[in-house]
């Protein structure tokens, strides 16, 4: 009897697919990113590597961020950090965008992009455009010695290790980190934040790394059992509000990328000016509900789509026992503060669409058509 065995399998380190490795990966992705860059006593979070002076980060008026695919989601996630850490108004847009419309900037403007390989061709045409109209320049970027690092005037290294899956996973949750570790830092600069409030948002981010550790077991094997009810669906609805609205994006982007069923992602709010037209029970909806301040609202509109027959998942907080009420198929999350939530509900997001994929016979870690890093326009 031989073994089977090549070089790729070994990678893999005993997962079927990288994807799911670097889903696994994730905890220690989270810690890497963070570790060395925040006090565990006082939360205070220390970032030389921004390449810019406390003088200039208090100066600053506005700040984009830039980014495509999934760096763009993480955008997404952090203009709600700034703006509550550090009550600086930001805008977020896709690169290929950005590069193209009028923009309005000076030299109290930050332009940040976010991108994993560094290379992504709109978003370094963006930073190249934002820098000469005189913006100051910082990328949150995976790849060390990228263009995207050579040309910033500072970087803030996300340190997830390579990602090899197409679709990105551990390289989103590291750039969250990151996002999260700077709106955390420009709030103690400017001091929009006090000494208590930084030091609970800095442990809650350190200890998210441990809480998904634990989690992830448990998520896999839930949410192997539930897709026999969902993964031969054709199309799919994912949902959220605030900080986990960008992450019903994200959500029904991977499911997307890897299972080719037609998946959008929406603001749970907007659902009533158009998507709810298509509630049957063959668009099924994932709702992500976890108990926040947004938390009665999300509910409502779960409601509304079942009151029209939809079938829904929810994914809500431990010891919500009302989400039993709307429907059979609950994943439960621990609680965390809230800040922290967008990190954490991805998990589960991203594993219901590697579920699916699998049980759909598709090439996970090489999806059709797609690469990895687009660097021609
Ligand atoms: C490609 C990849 C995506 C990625 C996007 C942006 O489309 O398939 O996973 O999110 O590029 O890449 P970047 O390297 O700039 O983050």
């Amino acid at each position: 009897k031989t073994i089977e065995w090549n070089a790729a399998m070994a990678e893999k380190a005993g997962y079927k697919h990288f994807m799911l490795k670097e889903i696994f990966e994730q905890p220690q992705a989270i810690t890497n990113t963070v570790s060395g860059r925040i006090n565990l006593e006082s939360g205070v979070v220390n970032l030389p590597e921004v390449g810019l002076l406390p003088k200039d980060l208090e100066d600053i008026d506005r700040i984009f961020l830039v980014a495509c695919g999934t760096s763009w989601h993480a955008a997404l996630v952090a203009k709600y950090w700034i703006e509550e850490f550090a009550r600086i108004p930001v805008e977020v847009d896709i690169a290929s965008e950005f590069r193209y419309r009028t923009l309005l900037m000076n030299r109290r403007v930050l332009t940040v992009s976010i991108s994993q390989s560094g290379e992504t061709a709109d978003t370094l045409a963006g930073i190249r455009i934002a820098r000469k109209m005189g913006a100051k320049i910082l990328t949150i970027c995976n790849v060390v010695g990228s263009t995207m690092t050579r040309e910033a005037d500072g970087t803030i290294y996300t340190h997830a290790g390579p990602e090899i899956g197409v679709a990105s996973t551990k390289a989103f949750i590291s750039q969250l980190s990151a996002l999260f570790l700077f709106s955390l830092y420009l709030g103690q600069i400017r001091g929009t934040i006090d000494g208590a409030t930084g030091k609970r948002y800095g442990r809650a981010l350190i200890d998210i790394a441990t809480v998904v550790a634990e989690e992830l077991p448990r998520l896999q094997e839930e949410i192997g059992s539930l897709v026999e009810n969902y993964y031969d669906s054709r199309d799919f609805l994912f949902i959220g509000r605030g900080l986990n609205f960008p992450i019903a994006l994200e959500g029904a982007l991977k499911l997307k990328e890897i299972s080719y069923i037609h998946a959008e992602g929406y603001a749970s709010g907007e659902l009533k000016h158009g998507p709810i037209a298509l509630i049957d029970k063959d668009m099924p909806v994932l709702a992500l509900v976890p108990r926040d301040k947004v938390y009665q609202k999300s509910i409502s509109n779960v409601e509304e789509i079942k009151a029209r027959q939809g079938r829904v998942i929810v994914i809500g907080t431990k010891g919500d026992d009302y989400l039993h009420n709307i429907t059979d198929d609950v994943i439960y999350m621990p609680e965390v503060d809230e800040v922290v939530n967008p990190i954490l509900y991805t998990v589960p997001a991203q594993l219901l669409s590697y579920q699916i994929a699998v049980k759909r016979g598709c090439d996970v870690d090489q999806p059709r058509n797609l690469a990895k890093s687009v660097t021609v326009e």
